[in-house]
């Protein structure tokens, strides 16, 4: 038995063997120590905390064996500890021997008392408390950034409202100059960084609250993919040498879903082309039916550029949050796309080489009524 000092303790009789199974088994780890601050007692559990052998600090003076460093908490000192009259309880930290990671011990200091003797030496029972420390600080951690979120969603829905007024005066401007070519392309650079700063806090708000309702009705999916262009029209102006072809379905596509969070489908796909094509290039938009061809048809819309594509190492991480490549970038987007879709009971596909991108979304075909 490496815990008990049998000098301290009768012969082994039965009872006493029954005390030194559980002396040995409780999960508390249990250090003894006589009225000089010798070690008498040392059990596994104390052993697996302190990572200390109890035959190599048995007989030792606790404070030779744990020095002033080894715990965090002052009031673990010698002195303290024996001159102990009742119960005390203290939170502390300690490097367990040849461990790199502190430990969050709870040490219950309680005076060792005998009927005969009255007090005999100081009993230190000490529970490791790492995990559930770890576990509130992380409940901490999670209430914090939750409240952050709420408010950085707050402060993205008061910034859209002034947005709304620059865009409109912006667009405003853009018409009223139209024969003034300079200055109407200084206008349009307002509208363009508008409509930038509204698409990254429509990201933000959207991926803050990611569960919401969707606002559905039947629509032609051109509907989003037209005003999503006409969105990004001043943005395409802003930028020079991009050419934009359209090739889209003859007939209405019918689907069912949200039309605002189509558009801001769309735009993020139409921002990504636009921004991967920094010195021009070409973005081919078209729309397909696929009725006939399967059993449940699709409405796919494909988006091709030919940017500077996305390399093969990043794009398995696309649609991750906060992936991005770009320097003003938030890596929202692609996120965001994809959870829209997804709502749709849709998907998205995306293959890039060095020559540019290709997107495709897939959005099931609506099969009633065009009324709904
Ligand atoms: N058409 C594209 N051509 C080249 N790279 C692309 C394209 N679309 C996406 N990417 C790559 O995927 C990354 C993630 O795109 P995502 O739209 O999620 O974020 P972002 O555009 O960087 O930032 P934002 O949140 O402003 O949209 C981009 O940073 C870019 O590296
Ligand atoms: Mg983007």
């Amino acid at each position: 038995m490496t815990a008990l000092n049998t000098a301290a303790y009768k012969p082994l009789t039965q009872q006493n063997c029954y005390r030194a199974h559980i002396f040995e088994s409780i999960p508390t780890g249990l250090i003894a120590l006589d009225s000089d601050g010798n070690i008498v007692s040392f059990n596994p559990t104390a052993e697996k905390i302190t990572g200390l052998a109890a035959e190599d600090v048995l007989g030792q003076t606790f404070d030779g064996v744990f020095k002033a460093d080894s715990f965090q908490n002052p009031a673990l000192n010698i002195k303290d500890i024996l001159n102990t009259k009742e119960t005390t309880e203290i939170k502390t930290k300690m490097m367990p021997a040849n461990q790199r990671n502190h430990l969050h011990l709870n040490v219950a200091i309680s005076p060792l008392t005998s009927v005969s003797d009255g007090k005999i030496g100081t009993v230190l029972s000490m529970t490791d408390i790492t995990r559930v420390q770890n576990l509130e600080l992380q409940a901490k951690r999670t209430g914090r950034l939750a409240a952050m979120g709420e408010m950085a969603a707050r402060i993205a829905h008061e910034i859209r409202n002034p947005l709304g007024s620059i865009e409109l005066f912006s667009t405003m401007l853009i018409a009223d100059l139209q024969e003034f070519e300079e200055l109407k392309a200084l206008a349009e650079h307002i509208s363009a960084g508008v409509k930038s700063i509204n698409n990254i806090v429509s990201n933000l708000l959207l991926f803050m609250r990611p569960d919401q309702q969707l606002d559905e009705q039947v629509l032609d999916i051109h509907e989003a993919l037209k005003d999503s262009l006409f969105f990004a029209r001043h943005l395409l102006d802003a930028q020079d040498g991009i050419e934009v072809q359209t090739e889209l379905a003859a007939e209405t596509l019918f689907i069912k879903g949200d039309l605002e969070l189509l558009k801001q489908v769309f735009l993020n796909l139409i921002l990504n082309a636009i921004q991967a094509m920094p010195d021009g290039g070409r973005l081919q938009i078209s729309s397909h039916n696929t009725s006939g061809l399967q059993s449940a048809p699709w409405a796919e819309v494909h988006l091709v550029d030919n940017g500077c594509g996305i390399a093969k190492a990043d794009l398995p991480k696309i649609f991750d949050p906060f992936h991005t490549t770009r320097k003003k970038g938030t890596g929202l987007g692609l996120t965001i796309v994809h959870n829209i879709i997804k709502m749709h009971g849709g998907s998205i596909d995306i293959t890039s080489s060095a020559e540019g991108t290709k997107c495709v979304v897939f959005l099931p075909v609506w099969a009633g009524s065009p009324n709904g």
